[in-house]
């Protein structure tokens, strides 16, 4: 079993990756990329990269499947819960006034970040001027998320979120339970396009009150994570907000200049 690869097999997978399908992961932080790829090399039974690409030029394994493999898709619903309560009473009290009010999520993945955002502003009564735009690189995940649907155990980890963000406070209203899932009311989504974008190679000129991209930039190297916030800020409206992982930084981007940090612990910032 291989247990490591060299940084050049790496560049190489990369490189064949984007010169043939059109992928590009070249930019992506070196190691997780590595270890991502240790992981699908073992779970498929290949003894190199040679052998992986060979797979899938052949397509004995699908190149869908791979990327899939590749991108990280962990979420929760109101993941780090304070964020949220920051976005409660320091974001919404700006966005209440507007005739509408658009909204990105750049890496949904299965949703769950989208449908948080939703039940906080149904609850404040917006929900229905918002617009959603919830994209990924991940086909298969924007295929779960338009489902709205999330297998039951999911329920814990949602209630224990849920009730740190907000204790005393029935999620139930949302959502009913039926057999091995949980099903959001079609309600919270109606407003949601859910649409394959890939941060790195598609252009967007919309622009939105809030941008989400959290937990994300971390897999990208100092040079993408410069080129997305770039283009980030610049589908941003003046005074409008952006998101990103309570443990990711744009600190060392160049567009930061562009923004107000107005939340350290929660990496809320405000263009300027
Ligand atoms: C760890 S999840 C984060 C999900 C959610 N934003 C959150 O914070 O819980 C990272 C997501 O980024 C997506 N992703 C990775 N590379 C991407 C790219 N180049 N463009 C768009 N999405 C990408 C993955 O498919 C995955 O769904």
């Amino acid at each position: 079993m291989i247990e490591d690869l060299q940084d050049n097999e790496v560049k190489y997978f990369a490189h064949h990756v984007k010169q043939n399908y059109g992928y590009d992961f070249e930019n992506y932080a070196i190691s997780s990329l590595k270890r991502r790829l240790v992981r699908i090399l073992s779970l498929y039974h290949l003894q190199s990269i040679e052998k992986l690409l060979e797979q899938i030029q052949k397509n004995k394994l699908d190149i869908h499947e791979v990327v899939r493999q590749i991108t990280v898709n962990t979420t929760e619903f109101f993941r780090d819960p304070t964020s949220w309560q920051f976005i409660r009473s320091e974001v919404l009290p700006h966005l209440i006034h507007k005739p509408n009010i658009n909204i990105w999520h750049t890496a949904c993945s299965t949703g769950e970040e989208v449908i948080t955002m939703a039940i906080l502003l149904s609850e404040a009564n917006i929900l229905d001027k918002a617009t959603f735009y919830a994209t990924d690189i991940n086909e298969n995940v924007l295929e779960q998320a338009k489902k709205a649907e999330y297998h039951i155990r999911n329920w814990d980890l949602l209630m224990e979120n849920y009730n740190a963000y907000q204790p005393n406070y029935p999620i139930e209203r949302y959502c009913v339970k039926h057999s091995d899932k949980f099903f959001f009311h079609k309600n919270l989504t109606k407003n949601v396009t859910y649409e394959k974008f890939d941060l790195v190679s598609d252009i967007h000129t919309e622009q939105y009150d809030i941008i989400f991209c959290r937990n994300v930039l971390i897999y990208f190297n100092q040079q993408l994570q410069n080129e997305v916030v770039s283009k980030l800020a610049n589908c941003t409206k003046p005074k409008s907000y952006l998101v990103i992982g309570s443990k990711e930084s744009i600190i060392l981007c160049k567009a930061a200049e562009r923004y107000n940090l107005l939340s350290p612990k929660e990496k809320i910032y405000q263009l300027k």
